[in-house]
């Protein structure tokens, strides 16, 4: 059992939390820290909207960002679009998690008027290309390691 809502202050250490468990379980490069969700999820002034799911007692099992690329962003996503990212605990995956986060975030997406949203994930990154694909992304672009799927808003 889990309720949704945005994300708080007093999340950081939550949601660094759930990165960490991310990295332990060799899903991703780095550990979270404080500052790193603070800056990237919690204050960033790009962000859309940041939604946490959170359990009874309290704990965050996930996340998801959606914020609105800048013109000449390093990432080379058109400027305007949303980009998005999800961060679920492994003991908290598979569970329709990823799946409410995202009808969220795409509530978000079209209450701010945005033509697409990017996803790029990990080429070898299976979980997260079949999750991404289940939601109705598809493949628009490839960099070395990396692919970016597009959710169109627009069609
Ligand atoms: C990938 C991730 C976001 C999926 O979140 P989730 O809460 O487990 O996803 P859901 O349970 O809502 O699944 C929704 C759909 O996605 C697909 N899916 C999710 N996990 C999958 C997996 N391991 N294998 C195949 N398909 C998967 C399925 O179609 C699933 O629907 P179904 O369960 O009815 O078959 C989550 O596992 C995660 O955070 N992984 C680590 C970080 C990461 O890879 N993030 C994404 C790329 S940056």
């Amino acid at each position: 059992m889990y309720d949704l809502r945005d994300v708080r202050e007093s999340d950081a250490d939550g949601l660094a939390d759930v990165l960490s468990e991310i990295f332990k379980a060799g899903k991703r490069l780095t550990a979270g820290s404080k500052d790193f969700v603070q800056q990237r999820y919690i204050h960033d002034p790009q962000r859309i909207r940041c939604t946490v799911a959170v359990d009874p007692e309290g704990r965050i099992l996930g996340f998801q960002s959606l914020k609105e690329a800048e013109k000449d962003n390093l990432y080379g996503t058109p400027a305007g679009w949303g980009v998005i990212g999800t961060h679920i605990r492994p003991s908290a995956a598979r569970m329709g998690i990823g799946r409410k986060l995202f009808a969220c975030s795409l509530e978000a997406a079209r209450a701010h008027g945005l033509p697409a949203i990017d996803a790029t994930i990990g080429k070898d990154n299976a979980e997260g290309l079949a999750y991404y694909e289940a939601m109705g992304f598809r493949a628009y672009r490839h960099a070395p390691g990396e692919i970016s799927k597009v959710f169109r808003l627009d069609a």
